[in-house]
């Protein structure tokens, strides 16, 4: 037996062992508990202050307060810091009958009181042990508050820019959001659940949250099988896979049934074909929105619809505590289900070691030296730089010079200090981004920087529940960003949306610079072509001026605290930019949907001449700028792509390598992509799909092999029934820098 073999057999027992002891301590829990405790463990209500969802119409503080002294409650969400968790837990244990601690859950989405990069932007990093970092940064500081579980990460892949929580992914692909999926749970979750500093994650939305029609949130989803089991479901099952706790449930519906209510999803793929052993929870109230939907006449048809679908809490629906306990005496719901809801509940529980101390994540010390720390700041800042994307360099503005040059930084959102923050921050104080022009400041000691707001962009102050208003009108201040770029060497143009443009709810009809910005951006380019466009936003804006005629532009998301240090060190070249795009950038909205992995159709090309072809004739069909698209201030080679096999059985694997050089004048890092074709399917297969990447830093000069490794896991697919198919046939292979790759070859698989 080889040593790594041993190895793991040893670390596995203990593991066993603790897996039996936990299922024997539940068994015997379950077994006192009361049909009402039992659906109390289920019952997952909002705290007092902080709320992320609509207000309850029912059950105010006092009810709340009732049943958590009854044991009705299993857990609870928005209720953070040492002092508020330690009363409310004080509550569960010592007040009611069998003292079960709760779970105090929360959106933790990027970072909690130190903001990292929106996951969008994470996510273009391409660095998993960065992306990894952050949520354990994010575990760290939320479990010293509390916090025991969080509802992240979200695994939802979209290919709607208009849906407003593209942000909150990893963007278009299955095969990269699962890499990027497996990053954050090991964050969260870290090696050992039991440590003071892991929290259990959630992997949302349950499914196809992502598809919603037309990008409208909360909107119908109709998807085919095939896309369900190839595109959505794939992140969610390595999720799974990397031992998460937690699923969330969606609140949309699949093809006509509600996916709270989706006994398909939730028991027949998650729980039953996929093993997942960790429990559900249904989002904000989704169980009760079944009734809108029209799936249930009344609240008791909706639990009883939820329960036997598999969801397991009820969150802010108050429809578990209502009625699920007379739905199981009249025999609506068997009492095997519910037991096996509130083992999968009270088994988390366990697993987090709050049955051992309750209060294991609550210690005051910790709250103050963990969170906000200088290390945490640190982590901050290297994740935002690594999340910056550089579009196009081409007239070589940048880097900046570092002296000697006079440079207009124009923009409201340039000195804004909370649209950096994002749209998930709610335990961050507004206000507490450093700005691009701090940043700049800190930065700029022999340049000379003005700074001009420009046109008014957004008004007023808003925050989680409230619509951004946009001046649409006053364009006074356009004037003063022509006055100031007129004296310029460059002009620094910091333009999109805000941090609350994006997120849950958050739909737009158009991809445009909100407001007047665009007439801004063009009233300046007549007077100084030197234009550094940077831009913020939680989604593919489609920019199609901007990339004909502004010949710099780079994309700054929402990168969190540490914004503005980050664009300052990638602007003046104290860092370069590696990131690559997560997702298509379309030239129009109506292009919408745009991926790069889209499927040849019978008239993809236009070979006759005539219009009978799959185009718009107004617009062409590629993109502004493609997935895994981004630049660096050095260059990149691609050569020698060999594979070692030029035919492979289907149980074996093939080896590709390729030869990158650093052929510029800068170290840097660079994303090389692995792209394949199954040529011919029984389904239609896409014109590419990533299947291999690997971030490979080169100094100057320096060449490197990189080499990928392709078997039956990346070379097969998931039929209408959901059967893995690997099939014998050509495949192409193309390996770059960009979803646009270089490099071509092919192999037959036999
Ligand atoms: C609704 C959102 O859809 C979900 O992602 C979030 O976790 C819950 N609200 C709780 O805030």
């Amino acid at each position: 037996m080889s040593g790594v073999l041993k190895q793991g057999i040893e670390n596995d027992r203990p593991k066993i062992n603790a897996k039996t002891a936990i299922a024997k301590k539940v068994d015997s829990l379950l077994a006192i508990m009361t049909l009402e405790e039992k659906v109390g463990q289920m019952n997952l209500y909002n705290g007092f202050w902080d709320s992320t969802g609509p207000a309850p119409k029912e059950g105010n503080a006092k009810t709340k307060y009732e049943h958590l002294q009854k044991g009705w409650v299993g857990a609870m969400l928005n209720v953070r810091g040492v002092a508020s968790v330690r009363k409310i837990q004080k509550i569960a244990v010592e007040e009611t009958r069998l003292g079960i601690p709760l779970l105090f859950g929360y959106d933790v989405i990027h970072g909690y009181k130190t903001i990292s990069p929106i996951p969008l932007a994470e996510a273009a990093s391409w660095d998993m042990a960065a992306i990894e970092k952050s949520a354990r940064v994010a575990a760290i500081e939320a479990s010293a508050a509390g916090i025991n579980w969080t509802f992240a990460p979200m695994v939802d892949i979209s290919r709607d820019a208009r849906w407003g929580r593209v942000m909150e992914g990893a963007g278009e692909d299955p095969y990269y959001g699962s890499h990027v999926a497996v990053a954050r749970v090991q964050g969260f979750q870290g090696t050992d659940l039991t440590l003071p500093n892991t929290i259990a994650a959630c992997a949302k939305h349950f499914a196809a949250y992502g598809f919603v029609e037309a990008g409208r949130d909360y909107n119908t989803v109709s998807i085919g099988n095939e896309t369900l089991y190839n595109t959505v479901l794939p992140p969610f099952k390595a999720a799974v896979d990397s031992d998460i706790k937690t699923v969330m449930n969606a609140f949309n519906d699949l093809n006509g049934v509600t996916a709270t209510g989706d006994q398909f999803l939730q028991r027949d793929v998650l729980k039953n074909a996929w093993g997942f052993n960790g429990f559900v929870v249904s989002d904000w109230a989704s169980v009760t929105e079944i009734i809108y939907w029209g799936q249930a006449k009344d609240k008791a048809e909706a639990a009883v619809l939820a329960a036997n679908a598999g969801c397991d809490m009820d969150m802010e629906g108050h429809v578990y505590i209502e009625q699920l306990a007379n739905m199981i005496k009249a025999d609506k719901v068997k009492e095997a289900l519910l037991d096996d809801a509130v083992r999968r509940i009270l088994t988390v529980k366990y697993e987090l070691g709050l049955f051992d101390n309750p209060y294991r994540y609550c210690n005051e010390q910790l709250e103050k030296e963990q969170i906000g720390s200088v290390e945490h700041h640190a982590a901050a800042l290297d994740m935002a730089k690594k999340s910056i994307v550089l579009l196009k360099n081409e007239t070589k503005l940048l880097p900046l010079k570092k002296k000697g040059q006079k440079i207009a930084l124009i923009g409201q959102l340039a000195a804004d200090k909370n649209s950096p923050l994002g749209n998930w921050r709610l335990a961050a104080d507004d206000d507490t981004a450093i700005s691009v022009l701090e940043g700049l400041q800190n930065h700029t000691n022999s340049n000379s920087l003005t700074y001009t707001k420009g046109v008014d962009v957004f008004m007023g102050k808003t925050n989680f529940v409230t619509e951004v208003t946009v001046n649409e009108t006053d364009a006074t201040g356009i004037k003063d960003a022509v006055k100031a770029a007129k004296n310029a060497d460059v002009v620094i143009m910091v333009l999109g949306e805000h941090g609350y443009q994006s997120g849950e709810a958050r739909s737009r009809t158009e991809l445009d610079l909100p407001g007047l910005q665009q007439e801004m951006l063009e009233a300046v380019y007549k007077v100084n072509k030197n234009i550094v466009l940077v831009l913020n936003n939680g989604r593919p804006l489609a920019l199609p001026w901007a990339e004909k005629h502004i010949p710099t532009i780079v994309e700054a998301w929402q990168l969190g605290t540490q914004t503005g240090n980050a664009v300052a060190q990638v602007l003046y070249g104290d860092y370069n930019p590696s990131g690559k795009l997560p997702v298509t950038f379309p030239r129009s909205v109506g292009q919408v949907p745009l991926y790069y992995n889209y499927k040849m159709t019978g008239r993809s090309t236009n070979n006759e001449g005539n219009v009978f072809w799959s185009h718009y004739i107004d617009e062409k069909n590629t993109p502004l700028f493609p997935f895994g698209h981004g630049l660096s201030y050095t260059t990149f080679k691609y050569d020698n792509l060999t594979i070692d096999k030029k035919s492979v059985s289907v149980d074996d694997s093939i080896k590709v390598s390729v030869t990158l050089t650093n052929t510029g004048n800068y170290d840097g890092s660079e994303v090389a992509q692995l792209y394949i074709r199954d040529v011919v399917g029984s389904l239609v297969r896409p014109v590419k799909e990533l299947k291999g990447f690997e971030l490979v830093h080169l100094k100057k000069g320096e060449s490197k092999t990189v080499q990928f490794t392709l078997g039956k896991k990346e070379l097969g697919f998931y039929n209408n029934k959901g059967e893995y198919l690997v099939e014998p046939g050509d495949f192409e292979i193309m390996v770059g820098g960009s979803s646009e790759t270089v490099l071509k070859s092919r192999f037959v698989l036999d």
